[in-house]
C-alpha cells in the first residue's frame, strides 16, 4: 500500500528519495510524487504509473536538502497526477500520507468556508490545509494541532518553507520508522526504503511524532511530551530487495523456499523434537492451559490458518476456529474459556488483522500469538507470544515463501503444544523428521519447473479455472486459485471437491480447466469420483499427483507426478507446483507479476 520516504540531510536528497520509493514499489501503488525545498521554495514532481516515470521527470541535479516522497495506492479519488502526493497548501506546506482520514468531509467543509481551495479529490489535501491554517513558524506545533483533529489510521510526513527547515512525521495506526544517519536523518513507512543510507532505526510507537531538523531528531508522544526510544540496528542488507538472476521477485521467492524453511527451523528443533520455549518464555504456561485456538488472518495467511486447523484438530484434538480478520473484527463472538488467539501475517501490519487483535475484549483469551515475517511490526509488538517465520523480505505482492514458512511455523506450534500435553514422543519425532526432510523435498519439486512451464501454455487464453481439493488440500486449492487470479487475472475458484455437484459442476465444459492435487490418502477414492464427474462433462483435468496415488487416467488428462509421499507436510509440498503454475501462466499472459494491478503488499487500510 502507500509508501512514505523523507529525508533531511546536508546533501541533496532527491536521489535518496527516489531510491527509497523504488524500494517501496513492491507494496503496490498507482502513482508517485516527491516534494523538495530548494532555496526556500517548495518544488514538486508527480507522475501517474511507475516510480521510473517520476524519476524521468526529476532533473539529475535537482537541488534540495529536505524532502518527502510517496507512492500512492488510491483510496479517495482515482489514480491521477493531481491526486498523487505530496499535497500542498498555499505553497508553504507539503504533506504525504498513508492511511485514511475518516472525518475529512467535515474538515474540508470548514476549510472551504475559511477560503482554502482544493486541487484534488483526496482526503490528504485537508491535512495540508489544516496544518497551514495553524502554521506560523513552528511546524511541529501546527502538525500537532491538526493531527489532534483527525480521525482514522494514518502516518504523515510534512515539510514547510520557513526560516528553520524541519520535517515532521507522525504515526497513528500506520507504520513509520526514523532512519538515523550521520548528520542526516530520514523517515519511511518501511525500513527497506532506507537500507542504502542507514541500518539504524527508531520504531515510533502509536501516536508518536518525530521532528527532524539541522540538530538531529526529537521524539514526542501523542500528548506532546518529549520521549526517547532505543535505536535498533537492522541486520537486513539492501541486497534482499534485488532480484539477482531471477526474472521476477516472485520467481526468486518461490525458489528460495527450501532456504527459507531451513532458516525457520534452525535453532528451533533437534532431531526428535521442538526445543522448549521457542514461542517465548511465557508460552509454556499458555500452552498448558489452552483449550481452544482462534486463528485470524487475511488472504494467503488465512489459507495457512485453514490448513493449520486440520493439523490442530487431528494431531492435538484441540478445537480450532479460523476466520478472516475483516469479518472477525466486527462480529460478536462467543469465546470458549482458555482460548489462544493466533494471528498469521507476513507483514505484521495488515489493518484488519491488527484491529482484530486490538479489539479482543473477552477474559476467556489466555494469550495472543503472532506468527509473522516482519520483526518490529505492530502485530509482533502487540502480541504476548511471537514466532518469526524468518522467510526473509518478501517483495513480490503474491505471497509464496511467507505462506510455506507460516505452515512450518504452525507445525512447530502444534508440536510445542503437543509436547506439553502428552503427545506421543514417536509421533512428535516423526513430524520433526518430516520437517527436516522438507527443504530437500521442496528442492526436488522445484525441478518440475520446466514441465509446469509447458503446461502453463494451455492457460494463456482461459478466462476461468477451478481448483479442487479435499481435507487439508482444500485450503491449498484455495491458495492455488488465489495465486492464479491475483497474478494472471484469470478468474479462479476453489471448491472442496465434494461440493462440485452442489453447483459449480454447472460451469464445467471443455473451456474450464480443473486443477486437482491428489494426495495418496484415505480421501483419494472420493476425489477420483469427483474427477470423473468433471471428465463426464468434458472438463480437462490438471492433476498434481503424489507418489502412489493411482489414478483412473484418460488420454486427455494432464498429470504431473510429484515425488513426495503423503505425510503431515504434504500440504506444504503441494503448494509448490501450484505456485509455479500461476507464475508461468502470468509470465505467458504478460502481466505485472510482482506488482499486480490494484493490489498492495501491505494492506494497511481496511
Ligand atoms: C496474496 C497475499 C495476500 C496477503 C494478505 C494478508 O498472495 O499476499 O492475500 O496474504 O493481504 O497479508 P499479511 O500476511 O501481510 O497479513
Amino acid at each position: 500500500m502507500c509508501g512514505i520516504v523523507g529525508a533531511l540531510a546536508q546533501r541533496d536528497v532527491s536521489s535518496i528519495l527516489l531510491e527509497g520509493l523504488r524500494r517501496l514499489e513492491y507494496r503496490g501503488y498507482d502513482s508517485a510524487g516527491l516534494a523538495i525545498i530548494n532555496q526556500q521554495k517548495l518544488e514538486r514532481f508527480r507522475a501517474l504509473g511507475k516510480v521510473q516515470q517520476l524519476t524521468d521527470r526529476v532533473p539529475l541535479d535537482q537541488a534540495g536538502k529536505i524532502g518527502i516522497a510517496h507512492t500512492r495506492w488510491a483510496t479517495h479519488g482515482k489514480p491521477s497526477e493531481t491526486n498523487a502526493h505530496p499535497h500542498f497548501s498555499r505553497d508553504r506546506i507539503a504533506v504525504v500520507h498513508n492511511g485514511i482520514i475518516e472525518n475529512y468531509r467535515e474538515i474540508r467543509e470548514n476549510l472551504l468556508a475559511a477560503g482554502y481551495e482544493f486541487a484534488s479529490e483526496t482526503d490528504t489535501e485537508v491535512i495540508a490545509h489544516l496544518i497551514e491554517s495553524y502554521y506560523e513558524d513552528d511546524l511541529y506545533a501546527a502538525v500537532k494541532q491538526a493531527v489532534d483533529q483527525l480521525r482514522g489510521a494514518f502516518s504523515l510526513g510534512i515539510i514547510a518553507t520557513g526560516d528553520s527547515p524541519a520535517l515532521v512525521a507522525c504515526r497513528r495506526g500506520s507504520p513509520l520508522v526514523v532512519g538515523v544517519g550521520i548528520h542526516e536523518n530520514f523517515i519511511a513507512s518501511d525500513v527497506s526504503a532506507l537500507l542504502p543510507v542507514t541500518n539504524r532505526f527508531v520504531y515510533l510507537d502509536e501516536g508518536d511524532f518525530v521532528v527532524l531538523n539541522a540538530e538531529g531528531y526529537a521524539l514526542y508522544d501523542s500528548a506532546g511530551k518529549p520521549k526517547e526510544l532505543e535505536i535498533t540496528v537492522s541486520e537486513r542488507t539492501g541486497d534482499s530487495t534485488f532480484k539477482g538472476n531471477y526474472r521476477h521477485f516472485m520467481q526468486k521467492e518461490i525458489h528460495e523456499q527450501a532456504r527459507a524453511i531451513t532458516d525457520c527451523l534452525v535453532g528451533r528443533i533437534d532431531t526428535t523434537t521442538v526445543l522448549d520455549s521457542i514461542f517465548g518464555s511465557e508460552s509454556e504456561a499458555v500452552f498448558t492451559q489452552l483449550q481452544n485456538i482462534q486463528i485470524v488472518a487475511c488472504g494467503t495467511s488465512y489459507h495457512a490458518g485453514l490448513v493449520a486447523k486440520y493439523w490442530i484438530e487431528a494431531i492435538l484434538g484441540i478445537s480450532c476456529q479460523v476466520e478472516v480478520a475483516s469479518e472477525f473484527r466486527y462480529r460478536k463472538t462467543v469465546v470458549p474459556k482458555h482460548t489462544l488467539f493466533v494471528t498469521l501475517s507476513q507483514s505484521g501490519e495488515t489493518a484488519d488483522t491488527l484491529a482484530a487483535l486490538r479489539n479482543l475484549s473477552s477474559d476467556n483469551y489466555c494469550g495472543s500469538l503472532s506468527i509473522c515475517n516482519v520483526p518490529e511490526s505492530p502485530l509482533v509488538r502487540e502480541s504476548s507470544l511471537v514466532l518469526m517465520t524468518r522467510a526473509g523480505p518478501e517483495i513480490g505482492v503474491a505471497s509464496t515463501k511467507a505462506f510455506t514458512t507460516q505452515l512450518v511455523s504452525m507445525l512447530l506450534l502444534v508440536i510445542s503444544i503437543g509436547k506439553l500435553r502428552n503427545l506421543n514422543e514417536s509421533r512428535i519425532a516423526s513430524i520433526v523428521r518430516e520437517l527436516i526432510e522438507l527443504p530437500r523435498q521442496i528442492e526436488q519439486l522445484l525441478r518440475l519447473d520446466a514441465q509446469i512451464e509447458l503446461i502453463a501454455e494451455d492457460f494463456i487464453d482461459k478466462q476461468h479455472a477451478l481448483f479442487l481439493g479435499r481435507g487439508e488440500h482444500y485450503p491449498i486449492a484455495m491458495e492455488g486459485a488465489l495465486k492464479l487470479k491475483e497474478i494472471s487475472y484469470i478468474h479462479a475458484e476453489a471448491y472442496p471437491a465434494g461440493e462440485l455437484k452442489h453447483g459449480p459442476l454447472a460451469l464445467v465444459d471443455s473451456e474450464m480447466p480443473v486443477i486437482v492435487v491428489t494426495p495418496n490418502d484415505e480421501l483419494l477414492e472420493k476425489l477420483q469420483s469427483n474427477m470423473q464427474e468433471v471428465k463426464a462433462r468434458g472438463g480437462k483435468l490438471y492433476v498434481f499427483a503424489h507418489q502412489g496415488a493411482k489414478l483412473d487416467q484418460s488420454g486427455d488428462d494432464v498429470v504431473v507426478e510429484m515425488d513426495c509421499e503423503t505425510s503431515w507436510v504434504t500440504p506444504i509440498l503441494s503448494t509448490i507446483p501450484l505456485q509455479l503454475l500461476s507464475y508461468h501462466v502470468a509470465v505467458l499472459r504478460g502481466t505485472d507479476i510482482d506488482q499486480p494491478r490494484n493490489l498492495a503488499k501491505s494492506v494497511t487500510v481496511e
